[in-house]
């Protein structure tokens, strides 16, 4: 099974690691680095801190970087204190939101319920949803079955999903030295698909997270359309690299 069909993607996640100063320098740098890249041959987004959304929007207006949210309210409007709009997120020009993050989960007890209703009032307000998926278990088989059990409780009463990306995030592979083994991610990358085309989800993309960063592509580009990056990304020359680096392979594959 080959991802050869799809469009390269490559997200950031800039989770709160960045101040307004380090976010925007970021920012600049990464624009100017992209500057020759070709916008057909990849996708690419960053998800900044919400305070910074704005700024970060103003800056990418006309480049090649689409900005999303960390996370979205499951509501549009009304008395939710302190909740996101993904309707006014929309309306400002996000274009992606990104749902059920392991943080999100496990730090703010974000369920299985929630996470779907995210999901819904991102396509309903035109955003994209990015949904993170990953098990807790190193054993082969369970992760297999809590997987399995995440993309079908994420998708299966979803309507007018227009398009879906999975960030396949095993949680053990988060915010440590090494990403999860390419035989690991090549396994469930492919076994994540054939649960999306077994229940007929005609365009989605899927990206591996996770410590993730330069020479990983080249391992997994057969069964992944690309990469979610975390902290390998957060100078700005490596996070060029590494997307100049997934786009040579995609190039080579297809
Ligand atoms: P990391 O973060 O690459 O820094 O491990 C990945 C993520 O949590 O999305």
């Amino acid at each position: 099974m080959t991802s050869g069909a799809n469009k390269l993607l490559v997200g950031v996640n800039l989770k709160m690691y960045m101040d307004r100063e380090q976010t925007l320098s970021w920012l600049d740098a990464a624009v100017t680095g992209l500057g020759s890249i070709d916008k057909d041959d990849v996708e690419l987004f960053l998800l900044p801190a919400l305070p910074l959304i704005s700024q970060c929007l103003e800056k990418t207006f006309s480049s090649q970087l689409a900005i999303g949210a960390q996370n979205i309210s499951e509501h549009d409007s009304g008395a939710f204190t302190g909740e996101n709009s993904p309707q006014l997120l929309a309306q400002m020009g996000c274009e992606y939101a990104l749902i059920g993050h392991h943080e999100r989960r496990t730090l703010f007890g974000e369920s299985d319920d929630v996470i779907s209703q995210k999901i819904a009032a991102s396509s309903r307000n035109n955003l994209i949803p990015i949904v993170c998926i990953g098990e807790l278990s190193k054993e082969e088989k369970s992760a297999e079955a809590e997987v399995k059990t995440q993309i079908r409780g994420a998708v299966k009463d979803q309507k007018n999903l227009k398009k879906l990306v999975i960030a396949y995030e095993p949680t053990w592979a988060i915010g440590v030295e090494h990403p999860a083994s390419a035989e690991h991610i090549n396994t469930m990358c492919a076994l994540i698909r054939s649960e999306l085309e077994d229940m007929k989800i005609e365009n989605f993309q899927i990206l591996y997270g996770g410590s993730a960063g330069e020479g990983l592509f080249e391992m997994i580009s057969q069964t992944c359309d690309g990469l979610f990056l975390g902290r390998r990304s957060h100078n700005p020359q490596t996070y060029v690299a590494i997307v100049q680096e997934c786009i040579s392979i995609k190039a080579a594959h297809l």
